[in-house]
């Protein structure tokens, strides 16, 4: 690929198949905001630190700001749009609403998709391991607390 060319990728978001020409140096917070018009993924630093970005690219958190759409080639994208089945929240949704989780809100998407892959890999996670999951989730508004009482919450729901 030469600079002024683009690629075509296929990959899925939220279930769906896309083919989608990217430009060079396009990230998949820019293809994912203006071009799919997934606005819930929130565009903060655009630096890797404040994780308002964060999507699920096969399972794993990323910032969407600093990985190029061109290395999403074949993989499956889950953003905030995804997490709930129009009908209803997810549960980690819900109990960030019940808790007081949610103040301005713009961190939210990205810590739900954080958590989300935390409790997808760990059912049962202690306050500790909430805690180290958020590190790269900066939240201004809510110390935190509220947050990890919601995902304790969830937890202790879906125990057997
Ligand atoms: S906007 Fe991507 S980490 Fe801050
Ligand atoms: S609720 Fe405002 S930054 Fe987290």
């Amino acid at each position: 690929m030469t600079a002024d060319q683009t690629i075509t990728i296929q990959c899925t978001v939220n279930g769906e198949a896309h083919a989608l020409a990217v430009a060079p140096g396009e990230t998949l917070l820019q293809t994912l905001r203006n071009r799919l018009w997934l606005t819930g993924t929130k565009e903060g630093c655009l630096e890797g630190e404040c994780g308002a970005c964060t999507v699920l690219v096969d399972d794993v958190p990323v910032d969407a700001c600093i990985m190029a759409t061109g290395a999403v080639d074949g993989r499956d994208i889950r953003t905030v749009e995804g997490l709930s089945d129009k009908e209803r929240l997810s549960p980690l949704q819900q109990a960030l609403l019940d808790h007081a989780a949610v103040q301005c809100g713009f961190c939210t998407p990205g810590l739900l998709m954080t958590l989300t892959a935390l409790l997808e890999q760990q059912p049962s996670p202690s306050p500790a391991e909430v805690e180290a999951a958020l590190a790269g989730n900066l939240c201004r508004c809510t110390g935190y607390r509220q947050i990890i009482d919601a995902v304790m919450a969830v937890a202790e729901e879906q125990r057997p």
